[in-house]
C-alpha cells in the first residue's frame, strides 16, 4: 500500500506538468487558441484530421479574403464577412456575384468551434462544407470548385498548401480544411461580460440587472424574467446543443407569411418556421437583425419579443409560456416587460460586444 502511495507520489510533477490545461497547442505547430473553460470542451471539438496549426490557420486566412476565389474576382468571404461588424456585411440581404440578393442575412462568424448546425436553416452540419458552399454558390461567389483549385495554382498558392499540409497539391479539401481551420480560431472571450464573469470587472447596475433578465425564465408574480436564455443559451448566447434542438420559431411571423427555416432541410411541417437559434455576440455591431433583416435596432428586437409575437401553428413552448403576468389562452402573447426592463436587456447586450476580437490584426485582411 505504502509502496503504492509512494509511487503516486512521484508521478505527482509528471501529471502537472502533463495537465492539458497548462499548455495548450493543439499539435506541434498549433495555433494557439485559449478559449475560457465556460465555453466548454475544445480539444475533441477540433476534427483530429483537421487541427488549427499556424501555417493552415494562415493559409485559410488568406483564402478567406482571397477575391479570385469569385467568378468576377470581385468578392471573397471577407466581403460578406466584414470583421469590424463581428463578420456580417450591415445588410438585410446579402449582396453576392453581380449584386444577386440573397434571400437571407450574412451571419456573424465567432466561436463556430462550439456550432452544430450551420446557416439559418441548418443547411451544413461541418464547417468544411458550409466553407466551400458559397465559392460555388451562383448568388454568392458562383465559381467552380475546379477552377478555384486553378486560379489558386495560377496564383501561386502551391507554397501556402506545401507550408499548411506538407505537399504542394492544392485540392478542394483542403480549401475547406484551411478555411475551417481560420474560422474555428474566430474566438470572442473579451467582452465586459467576460470580463465580468472572470472578476475583472464591476457591471453598471443596468447591465446587472439586464444579465438577471435576460437568464431568467419568469414566473408571474415572483420572479421578473425576459426568458432571452431559455434559447441564446449560457455564455455562448446561442442554440448551439446536439441536433437540431437549438432552431425555434421566434414568433417572426403567422402561419401564412412564415419562411420555411429548418423544414427546407427536414421536410417535416413542424419545423416550418424554426431557425438556427445565432450568437448574440457582438450584436450591437451586427444590425440589421433576423434571418431577413427585418429589425434595423435592438429596440425593435426588445419590442417584438415583449409585444410583438406573432401566433402560428410552431411557436416556441418557451416564448408562449414566457410572461411576466399571468397567461390567459385568449390573450395576445406578451413578455410585459417595463420600458426600464427592456433597456437594461439591451445594456446586457451592449455588453457582449468584443473590441479586441472585431480589432485582432490575426484575423484581419492580410492581403
Ligand atoms: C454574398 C455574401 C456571402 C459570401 C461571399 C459568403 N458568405 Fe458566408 N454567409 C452569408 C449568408 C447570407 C449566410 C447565411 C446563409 C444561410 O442561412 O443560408 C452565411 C453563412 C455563413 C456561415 C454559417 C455561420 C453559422 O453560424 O451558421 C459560415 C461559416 C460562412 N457563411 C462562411 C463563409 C465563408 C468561409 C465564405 C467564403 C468561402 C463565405 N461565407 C462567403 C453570406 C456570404
Ligand atoms: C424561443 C427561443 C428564443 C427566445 C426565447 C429568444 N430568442 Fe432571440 N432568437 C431566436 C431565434 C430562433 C432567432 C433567429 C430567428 C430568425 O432570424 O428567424 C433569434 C434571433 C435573435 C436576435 C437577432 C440575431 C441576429 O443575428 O440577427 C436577437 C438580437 C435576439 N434574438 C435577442 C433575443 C433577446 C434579447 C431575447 C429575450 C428578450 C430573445 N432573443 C429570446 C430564439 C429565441
Amino acid at each position: 500500500m505504502k509502496s503504492r502511495i509512494l509511487f503516486l507520489l512521484s508521478l505527482y510533477p509528471w501529471l502537472i506538468a502533463c495537465n492539458p490545461e497548462e499548455y495548450s497547442p493543439v499539435v506541434e505547430d498549433g495555433y494557439q487558441i485559449n478559449p475560457p473553460v465556460y465555453f466548454g470542451d475544445y480539444k475533441e471539438r477540433i476534427p483530429s484530421d483537421n487541427p488549427i496549426t499556424k501555417n493552415g490557420f494562415e493559409l485559410g486566412r488568406k483564402l478567406f479574403y482571397e477575391k479570385a476565389l469569385s467568378a468576377d474576382n470581385s468578392i471573397s468571404c471577407g466581403t460578406c464577412h466584414q470583421q469590424k461588424l463581428a463578420f456580417t456585411d450591415g445588410k438585410a440581404k446579402s449582396e453576392g456575384f453581380e449584386g444577386r440578393l440573397g434571400k437571407v442575412s450574412a451571419m456573424s462568424l465567432s466561436n463556430l468551434l462550439w456550432t452544430e448546425n450551420f446557416t439559418w436553416s441548418g443547411k451544413f452540419d461541418r464547417l468544411k462544407d458550409q466553407s466551400l458552399d458559397p465559392i460555388q454558390n451562383p448568388i454568392e461567389m458562383h465559381l467552380p470548385l475546379e477552377q478555384a483549385v486553378k486560379k489558386l495554382e495560377e496564383k501561386g498558392y502551391a507554397a501556402d498548401f506545401q507550408k499548411a499540409f506538407g505537399s504542394y497539391d492544392i485540392n478542394v479539401e483542403r480549401i475547406g480544411n484551411a478555411l475551417a481551420q481560420f474560422q474555428r480560431a474566430l474566438i470572442s472571450s473579451d467582452s465586459r461580460y467576460d470580463q465580468y464573469l472572470r472578476g475583472e470587472i464591476e457591471p453598471t447596475q443596468s447591465e446587472l440587472n439586464g444579465m438577471n433578465l435576460f437568464f431568467t425564465h419568469p414566473i408571474p408574480g415572483q420572479l421578473r424574467g425576459a426568458n432571452c436564455g431559455d434559447c441564446h443559451l449560457g455564455p455562448l448566447t446561442s442554440g448551439d446543443i446536439d441536433g437540431f434542438q437549438g432552431f425555434h420559431n421566434n414568433g417572426l411571423d403567422n402561419d401564412e407569411t412564415m419562411d420555411d427555416g429548418l423544414m427546407a432541410v427536414t421536410g417535416k411541417p413542424q419545423d416550418k418556421g424554426r431557425f438556427k437559434t445565432p450568437t448574440l455576440r457582438n450584436i450591437a455591431v451586427t444590425a440589421p437583425y433576423m434571418h431577413d433583416g427585418r429589425f434595423e435596432t435592438l429596440e425593435e428586437v426588445l419590442d417584438h419579443y415583449n409585444s410583438g409575437i406573432k401566433k402560428s401553428e410552431t411557436l416556441d413552448i418557451l416564448i408562449i409560456e414566457g410572461s411576466n403576468e399571468p397567461i390567459n389562452v385568449h390573450d395576445e402573447i406578451r413578455l410585459h416587460l417595463t420600458e426600464k426592463e427592456k433597456k437594461d436587456v439591451i445594456a446586457f447586450l451592449h455588453m457582449l460586444t468584443d473590441e479586441s476580437f472585431l480589432n485582432n490584426p490575426d484575423f484581419s485582411n492580410p492581403h
